[in-house]
């Protein structure tokens, strides 16, 4: 689909993205480099952290990948500290890798708890805290008139209410948010950083919808009832809420996370 965004709404940035190599993430890598940023992506997987440069590159956006795991501070801090080797700064920070499965708290041992918590809300801290040094207005790169940098925080709309077999996910995904919130607060005050979450909704060929897709949600009949749009939505729709936020057009967006669902989670069966 067209951008409604002009080519150059990035130009000069620097982006690093975890869980920047697929789904969700590749797409935000992918419309963040096709809107003027350099990308670096961090993942546990080499041959798909590589194969994700390769397409990047191949539509001319700078691209470089790192293997790395968010739970590992020496990690986060290799990857952070090769980013600005290669760019010279960062100004976005992409916090979208993320853990998953379906269990019931009864099945769950602490843990397999523990495991989604540190990798999505530990994880996030982490990255956040191995980047504030490189994001703050004034920091190594930036010149004197650059804002502060961004942080982007993929989260979820899950614990907004409950969700079957999701508990470790909704306890990690409610951590997210108040991280976000709370370095807005901090961070917006004293760096001039701006943090911000998405929370996105059922979101087509993902590995979040391979896994978890609501029978409700996936079966045509009962789509109708639950879904005020009457449709998935697209990574597409994930990225340009990203552009959105990490561009000058969120430049007074700090401490949100904007839900791009379609409305999903406020919705009940019609009676
Ligand atoms: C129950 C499980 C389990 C399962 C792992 N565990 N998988 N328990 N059911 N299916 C438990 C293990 O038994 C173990 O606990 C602990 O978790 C750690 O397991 P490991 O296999 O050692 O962990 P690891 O290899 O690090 O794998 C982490 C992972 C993995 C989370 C389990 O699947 C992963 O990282 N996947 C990433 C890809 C992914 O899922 N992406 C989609 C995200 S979608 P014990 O006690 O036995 O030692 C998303 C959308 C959210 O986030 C919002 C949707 C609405």
């Amino acid at each position: 689909m067209e951008s409604p965004f002009k080519p150059h709404i990035l130009k000069g940035k620097v982006a690093l993205l975890t869980g920047g190599a697929s789904g969700i993430g590749f797409e935000i890598s992918t419309q963040f480099g096709k809107h003027g940023a350099s990308i670096a992506i961090m993942g546990r997987r080499k041959n798909v952290v590589d194969s994700a440069v390769a397409s990047l590159q191949s539509l001319g956006i700078p691209a470089v990948g790192f293997e790395g795991d968010v739970r590992k501070q020496e990690d986060a801090k290799r990857v952070i500290e090769s980013t600005i080797e290669r760019y010279g700064k960062l100004d976005i920070l992409v916090n979208a890798a993320a853990g998953n499965f379906l269990v019931s708290p009864e099945d769950l041992s602490p843990n397999g708890f523990r495991t989604v918590m540190d990798i999505d809300s530990v994880g996030t801290f982490t990255m956040c805290h191995e980047a504030v040094g490189y994001l703050k207005k004034g920091g190594p790169g930036r010149s004197s008139d650059d804002s502060g940098g961004i942080i982007l925080n993929i989260s979820a709309t899950l614990h907004y209410t409950a969700a079957w077999y999701q508990i470790h996910v909704a306890a990690a995904k409610a951590a997210v948010d108040a991280i976000t919130r709370n370095l807005a607060l901090e961070w917006g005050s004293d760096y001039d950083i701006r943090v911000n979450g998405i929370a996105p909704g059922p979101i087509g060929d993902t590995a979040g919808m391979r896994k978890l897709g609501p029978d409700e949600i996936q079966s045509q009949s009962k789509t109708r009832k639950l879904m005020p749009l009457f449709k998935l939505g697209e990574k597409w729709d994930i990225a340009v809420a990203a552009l959105y936020l990490a561009s000058d057009a969120g430049k007074y967006v700090n401490g949100t996370t904007l839900v791009v669902d379609g409305g999903l989670w406020l919705s009940r069966p019609r009676h």
